[in-house]
């Protein structure tokens, strides 16, 4: 049962106010609703609002706690204009007590509000999930997704398996000339449009279909997905089940990919990944293109690494259903031979003129995030496009945040170099074995001198032939800049900030 109802502009735009008028906006709703509680957990528990509620407490206790309350009392605050503005638009419902409650989740978010249903913790999913339940926009993954997403400019941008729809919308306010969601249930598809009509938005559209489906011959400049990608043994639920491997609908999203991304575009994937026998999840993800990954590259960020094997405990565990599913999960990954699960984004890009594609991998430190990947792409696009080698030799240099590590082992009376190892946590969590002339070059520049004087001051010290080519050269010190340790003035690292998705130092 959809329980909301399409009114006129004028009911989505009267229920609007009302919110505003009640200050339930995303200010004062994050104030409160975060206060001592994580707010990454939305609050799903059926409950009764205090009869004392102001209007304020009221609205956040109907669209984000489920809580319930009378006529009455909802009459007293809103006045019988509107109380029937909500019940137009289908947003209050009976309980089966007589009482009145949201029949869905509002979340005022990004300026915006956005409908779900209402959400359960895991323990009562079991009892009170239909199959095709409407993902908030604000569960612990949602929000390890959105901020990723990026907010210049574009003319086509599609959310795929979009739920809410809530990527979809943001693009539709702020930057995209015309935004789609598509997700395949009808509910889905329903509330995502009902948000576009209760913000006012006109320049987006909810499709229902598989996948891509529903584009027709549309293609598009930015695609953002965060499909089920849970690995389960027999379905769940349709935002959560994504097959044993959870890479079910993620593969088919790339491998259908080369027909919806323009030349130029970006698509970007909150998923779970694996690395397995057949090669780790980067060079998978290029297979997946195809006859096209000529033209694509691929930037895979991986948030946390998680064991197969910790995984399926965890599992069973929580559906204690024992050793029948244990033998299953062993079957499957004997089969599979997956060695390490990645909770990752994951970025490509379709080139926009001829040149050579990149694919970079790097893992989460402590301060990773969107801002990271988006300097990573660009540093490795120039790169591609041959522009990082002027770059790197007309900007001033300085060293990451680097540490060196030398390790050496008793050799012939003496101790013997055996290797140098170059790490930095920021902007991403690299070790890279070096050559001794990488390692000594580093502090040398010390933000004074450029690419050029390193090199011409490393010819005249005899540290360098003067039959090195400068283009080699060049390259190698943006490969430095690639993994972070070394950084030009003219592509800074971002300010190190701490994100809730990054665990540990
Ligand atoms: C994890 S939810 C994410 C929803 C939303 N993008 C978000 O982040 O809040 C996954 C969504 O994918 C949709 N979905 C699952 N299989 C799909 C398919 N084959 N085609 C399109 N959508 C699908 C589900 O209905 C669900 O809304």
């Amino acid at each position: 049962m959809i329980p909301i109802r399409f009114g006129t502009d004028e009911e989505f735009q009267r229920v609007r106010q009302l919110f505003l008028d009640h200050g339930f906006t995303d200010e004062e709703v994050s104030k409160r609703y975060e206060e001592g509680r994580n707010p990454f957990l939305p609050y799903g528990k059926p409950n009764h609002l205090p009869a004392e509620s102001d209007a304020q407490e009221a609205l956040i206790g109907l669209f984000l706690k489920s809580a319930s309350t009378t006529r009455e009392h909802l009459l007293a605050l809103f006045g019988s204009q509107g109380v029937t503005s909500l019940e137009r638009l289908g947003l209050l419902q009976t309980s089966a007590d007589g009482r009145l409650q949201g029949s869905v989740r509002i979340r005022p978010m990004f300026e915006l509000y956005i409908i779900s249903d209402h959400w359960l913790p895991a323990e009562h999913r079991d009892q009170g999930f239909a199959d095709d339940v409407v993902f908030p926009p604000d569960t612990k993954n949602a929000l390890t997704y959105l901020p990723f997403l990026p907010l210049f400019p574009c003319q086509r941008y599609l959310e795929v398996c979009g739920g809410s729809g809530a990527a979809a919308l943001i693009a539709a306010k702020n930057f995209a000339q015309h935004a789609y969601s598509f997700d395949i249930t009808e509910r889905s598809t329903a509330f995502a449009q009902f948000s576009s009509r209760l913000n006012g938005i006109s320049n987006f559209t909810a499709r229902q279909g598989d996948l891509y489906e529903p584009a027709g011959d549309l293609t598009f400049d930015r695609i953002a997905a965060h499909p089920p990608f849970v690995p389960v043994l027999d379905h769940t639920w349709t935002f959560h089940a994504g097959g044993q491997d959870g890479e079910q609908i993620t593969r088919r999203l790339i491998q259908e990919l080369p027909s919806y991304l323009a030349p130029g575009g970006r698509f970007y994937c909150r998923c779970l990944g694996s690395d397995r026998e057949e090669g780790p999840m980067e060079v998978r993800l290029r297979r997946w293109l195809g006859a096209h990954q000529a033209e694509f590259d691929i930037a895979l960020a991986v948030i946390q690494t998680l064991d197969p094997a910790g995984y399926v405990s965890t599992s069973l565990l929580r559906s204690q259903s024992g050793t029948e599913e244990l033998s299953r999960w062993k079957q499957f990954f004997d089969r599979a031979r997956i060695y390490r699960f990645l909770a990752c984004m994951i970025v490509i890009q379709r080139r926009a003129e001829p040149r050579t594609v990149f694919t970079a991998r790097r893992e989460h430190g402590p301060y990773s995030g969107p801002q990271e990947l988006e300097w990573l792409i660009q540093w490795e696009t120039l790169r591609a496009k041959g522009e990082a080698r002027q770059m790197v030799l007309h900007s001033k240099l300085k060293a990451g945040p680097v540490e060196l590590t030398m390790r050496h082992t008793p050799g012939d009376g003496d101790w013997e170099m055996q290797g140098q190892v170059l790490s930095v946590k920021h902007p991403y969590r690299s070790s890279w074995e070096v050559e001794p002339w990488a390692a000594y070059l580093l502090p040398k520049p010390a933000g004074k001198m450029t690419g050029l004087d390193v090199y011409r001051h490393f010819v005249e010290q005899g540290a360098l032939s003067p039959e090195t080519p400068i283009e080699a050269f060049a390259d190698a010190l943006a490969e430095l800049v690639s993994g972070g340790f070394l950084v030009p003035d003219t592509h800074p690292h971002p300010t190190p900030k701490k994100h809730p998705w990054n665990t540990g130092e």
